[in-house]
């Protein structure tokens, strides 16, 4: 996993945090436990543009159910860099959620106020479940304190792209995870 380098000739592309082969074994397992944990039932998945959606796209080829697919877009207020915790819905679900399974899917929990945000406001409206699948977790989050079901991986404080993950709008569509370094000398 760490350790090789990208091959790529970006000098802002650091080492590789998660390889292609480990994200995809690890969709493998998270699917197979969604499957079980959900069976009978047919999860609605919501993905939180924009990086979740290379995320969302293998993990729905991973779960043996018949899932529905739904996508929100947020924006934080403020700083850029740093969530505030008050976030604007900038595209709301299609979907009427009462009575349904919801699984937020997400690409990377960092501060998790943008999680604790979306999650308050879909209970609202009347789903029969919200759990979280987040492919990534800040080294140091309490996952117990944030709820989160189901996570890929944690990883270290360092700012990375890859798998959906950008700098703006940069390098969602490399196949693995890595270091962005800022000041490449
Ligand atoms: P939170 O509210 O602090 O948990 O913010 C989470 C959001 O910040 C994610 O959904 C990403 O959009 C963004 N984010 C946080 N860390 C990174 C990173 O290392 N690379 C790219 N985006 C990040
Ligand atoms: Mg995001």
């Amino acid at each position: 996993m760490a350790g090789s380098q990208p091959p790529s000739e970006d000098p802002h592309l650091g080492e590789v945090i998660v390889s292609a082969d480990a994200i995809s074994q690890r969709i493998s397992e998270l699917g197979a436990q969604i499957s079980e944990d959900l069976a009978g039932r047919a999860p609605l998945l919501v993905g939180v543009l924009k990086g979740a959606f290379v995320f969302m796209a293998d993990l729905a080829r991973a779960i043996d159910l018949p899932v529905e697919f739904d996508f929100m877009a947020v924006s934080s207020y403020g700083n850029a860099t740093k969530s505030s915790g008050v976030v604007r819905i900038v595209k709301d679900l299609d979907l009427d959620l009462t009575g349904r399974d919801v699984l937020i899917v997400e690409d990377i929990i960092d501060s998790g106020l943008t999680l604790a945000y979306l999650r308050k406001n879909l209970m609202a409206r009347n789903p029969a479940s919200v759990e979280v699948c987040a492919l990534l977790v800040r080294e140091g989050l309490q996952k117990t304190d944030l709820d989160l079901r189901y996570v890929g991986f944690s990883i270290p404080p360092d700012f990375v792209v890859g798998y959906g993950l950008d700098v703006a709008e940069k390098y969602r569509n490399l196949p693995y995870i890595c270091r962005y370094v800022e000041d490449p000398t």
